[in-house]
């Protein structure tokens, strides 16, 4: 339970990834100024949180089971909270979806946007009427670059994304009033089972209904881009956990959230183009056209961007 003065963060998707380092990096808070409570949809995978915790587990680090996809697990959650009480509220749980179009069924589309987009909503709907008539609180929603900018053999996920976007920037304005922060983080790719997970599916994926010319860019030109730039520019759990800890302290925190500012200038050239046609040449071009100069400039970040230079690229540092 949470002692006074403490602030009470629910986050969700604790399991693995970015919601288990956000959860134990701010449970061993030197000030002791949160009581977290972690949660997850499957409690059997909590041996990997509990061990990282380590003695902060059942002190300032509490776990509760909680599915985004279920009313009734969101509401079970919540009423099982002290008085409702949660101060800071993390919408981290989420899944990917990377492939052809034509091969993806309209059912692993919906469970895309039922996690990352109605799951977020379903949790923002049961904590916000108490936020609001205590007059405080901070929501905040793990986005993605992909909320900001498309990107090729994503347009699901992104989708995902940009509605989450649309729907906090227009909430946030309405929260405002009653003294209610909403925040976005928009991180570049992070070393997660998020990416493994990804990888895995798309191995053993045979693309069915999508023409083999289709397959050939996604399996030989797509993808080794993209193990490129997540080797070049990825970061890891812990930038992100640090990245969200400096935004729920922040006396006013930010709206929008990039956590790698190697993505600046790609969401930058979206709006200097309102036609949207450089965003979208650009991107033809560094896939199709200049393959092996992307591979070249990679390899080069990735030596440019070793770990202490790397430090220095970390919003908000
Ligand atoms: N990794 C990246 O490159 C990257 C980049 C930008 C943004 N993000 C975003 O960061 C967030 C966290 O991802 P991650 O990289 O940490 O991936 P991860 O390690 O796969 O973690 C995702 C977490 O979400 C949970 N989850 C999935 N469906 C859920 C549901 N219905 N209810 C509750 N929890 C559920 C997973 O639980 P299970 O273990 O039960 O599956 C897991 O704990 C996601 O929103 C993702 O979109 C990731």
């Amino acid at each position: 339970m949470a002692s006074s003065g403490q602030k009470v963060v629910l986050i969700t998707g604790c399991s693995s990834g970015i919601g288990l380092r956000i959860a134990v990096l701010l449970a061993r808070d030197e000030k002791k100024g949160y009581h977290v409570i972690a949660t997850m949809r499957d409690l059997r995978k909590k041996d990997k949180l509990v061990e990282a915790a380590g003695n902060c587990y059942g002190k300032t680090l509490t776990l509760l089971p909680l599915d985004v996809c279920s009313d009734e697990s969101v509401k079970k959650c919540i009423d099982s909270v002290k008085d409702r009480h949660v101060d800071i509220l993390i919408n981290n749980a989420g899944i990917g979806l990377l492939g052809p179009l034509e091969s993806i069924s309209m059912e692993e589309m919906k469970r895309v946007f039922e996690t990352n987009f109605f799951g977020v909503v379903r949790m923002i709907k049961e904590v916000m009427p108490d936020m609001k008539k205590r007059r405080s609180g901070h929501i905040v929603v793990m986005s993605s670059v992909m909320g900001l900018q498309g990107v090729v053999f994503n347009d699901v996920y992104t989708a995902s994304k940009f509605a989450m976007e649309g729907f906090c920037e227009s909430l946030a304005v309405q929260l405002l009033k009653f003294n209610v922060n909403l925040s976005m983080i928009e991180p570049g790719p992070v070393h997660t089972e998020f990416e493994t997970k990804m990888m895995d599916d798309v191995s053993k994926m045979e693309y069915p209904g999508t023409d083999a010319e289709t397959v050939r860019y996604f399996k030989d030109v797509y993808l080794p881009s993209s193990i490129d730039i997540f080797e070049a520019m990825g970061q890891t759990p812990q930038d992100i956990a640090r990245c969200t800890k400096k935004i729920i302290e922040s006396s006013q925190p930010r709206f929008r959230n990039l956590t790698n500012s190697l993505y600046t200038p790609i969401v930058a050239m979206k709006y200097a183009d309102e036609t949207g046609g450089l965003s979208v040449h650009a991107f033809y071009n560094l896939l199709f056209n200049f393959g092996p100069l992307m591979h070249m400039a990679m390899s080069i970040l990735k030596c440019l961007t070793c770990s202490c230079l790397r430090r220095r690229t970390i919003f908000p540092d």
